[in-house]
């Protein structure tokens, strides 16, 4: 899906644009941009690889933010909520209880009782969380369905801190040793109707994705076949990786569908919904940050750039550089992207107080001076949702754009903000 990916180029003229108009100024430390016409186009390939019957609720962890909510939402996704504050994001963007779907795996009594009553579907965990829902049941009065979260375990992938498919994994139930229990449940429960997977996000290549899929469905298809109005709703999870590096090549929504298609035809044939619960693939190569450079220090390993954004925004590339990466580039104080290669390679530093607080190491870089801006791709998701108040710096502004046209979605913390957040 690169043909929608946001180029150095067409950032670097984003940036001219903002300065033009007064948004960017010496005093600014860093700044947050979302190809809206990326990320609606991406929405769109996502609908077209599907029936039209599909639900897409996209993961609200991956990009939380309010405006981005309400395009998705006006655009015809749904939402899925990782938590109860998430599912008051979803209602707040307006999306209909219908299209939502919450998937906490710690569901208190009162959240199971106050999804169940707006309508919302859920996907429950476990079987204690089973007889909750039960109990919950009898006391509302309209339509219940829900859904269980199995774990096919198709094992870890490449990233051991998001493979949730694995035989330790805190998420659903194992599907071998429980099968016959899970038959039993949905004999007894006759509002649970539905079945969920996500074996786990990003590491994972279409081939075990697919997998979980096809040991998931064949549980599905029994519970089709035996059901007395069969399964409503088979959701697949999210899980499609995106291609951080060069070198690295992405599965597209259409080849993921188009494999579902040849290994688990039954799925589309049938008339069970297919619930798709993507963020990643929709939302991460949408976004790109600048940064700006404050100093240039040298140290004993060469030089090095200080910048405003670190930990508290690239939270996994900081902890795990093994596993997670982000292109960068240098522009210049007026937005021009500088091309060619320093002699030495960089370091570039974030802003927090600890000495790993470090985005890249020896990167092979143009020349870099104070006021120049790190700018960075691929950061539209699991980056401002993980944002760290450590050290208690502000957010800075999040714009859209589209092309070079520019809105506001989210203003930058004033220092206010974040005294308040700590009172
Ligand atoms: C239950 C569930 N669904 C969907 C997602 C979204 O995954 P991705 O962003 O990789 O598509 C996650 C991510 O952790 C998840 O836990």
């Amino acid at each position: 899906m690169s043909d929608v990916n946001v180029s150095f180029e067409q950032m670097a003229a984003c940036v001219r644009e903002a300065r033009r108009q007064g948004h960017l100024d010496e005093s600014s430390r860093a700044a947050i941009f979302h190809d809206l016409e990326a990320m609606e186009s991406r929405l769109t390939r996502l609908e077209n690889a599907f029936p039209d019957s599909a639900l897409h609720a996209v993961a609200i962890k991956a990009n939380p933010l309010m405006a981005l909510l309400e395009m998705l939402v006006e655009a015809g996704a749904g939402l899925e909520a990782a938590s109860f504050e998430e599912v008051q994001l979803a209602l707040e963007a307006n999306c209909p209880s219908e299209s939502l779907v919450f998937d906490s795996p710690v569901k208190t009594h009162d959240e199971l009782d106050r999804a169940l009553g707006r309508g919302i579907y859920l996907n429950a965990d476990n079987f204690d969380e089973l007889d909750r829902i039960d109990a919950a049941v009898a006391q509302i009065d309209g339509p219940i369905r829900a859904g269980l979260r199995l774990n096919p375990l198709v094992g870890s992938g490449d990233i051991e801190a998001t493979s949730v498919s694995n035989r330790g994994s805190k998420f659903g139930l194992p599907l071998g040793p429980n099968r016959a229990s899970i038959l039993e449940a949905f004999d007894r429960y006759e509002w649970l109707r539905g079945l969920h997977l996500h074996v786990g996000s990003q590491g994972y290549e279409l081939t075990r994705l697919t997998e979980g899929v096809r040991r998931a469905w064949k549980l599905g298809k029994r519970l089709d076949d035996r059901l007395p109005g069969g399964l409503d709703s088979f959701d697949i999870g999210g899980g499609l990786p995106v291609a951080y590096r060069d070198e690295h090549r992405a599965p597209t929504f259409e080849a993921y569908a188009d494999r579902l298609r040849d290994e688990v035809p039954e799925l589309f044939e049938r008339d069970v919904r297919i619930i798709t619960e993507f963020g990643r693939a929709l939302q991460v190569p949408c976004g790109w940050a600048i940064s700006r450079v404050e100093y240039v220090k040298h140290t004993f390993e060469g030089p090095l750039a200080a910048t405003h954004l670190g930990a508290d925004f690239m939270l996994r590339r900081v902890y795990q550089p093994e596993h997670w990466y982000h292109r960068m580039a240098v522009l210049d104080a007026d937005g021009e992207l500088k091309r060619g290669e320093s002699e030495e390679t960089w370091t570039i530093g974030g802003p927090l107080c600890f000495g790993s607080d470090v985005l890249a190491r020896e990167a092979s870089l143009p020349p870099i001076e104070p006021g120049d801006w790190i700018a960075y791709r691929d950061v539209g998701g699991y980056t401002l949702g993980m944002w760290s108040h450590y050290c208690s710096r502000a957010m800075p502004p999040v714009w859209g754009h589209r092309g070079e046209t520019l809105e506001l979605l989210r203003e930058e913390e004033t220092e206010r903000d974040v005294v308040d957040f700590w009172q």
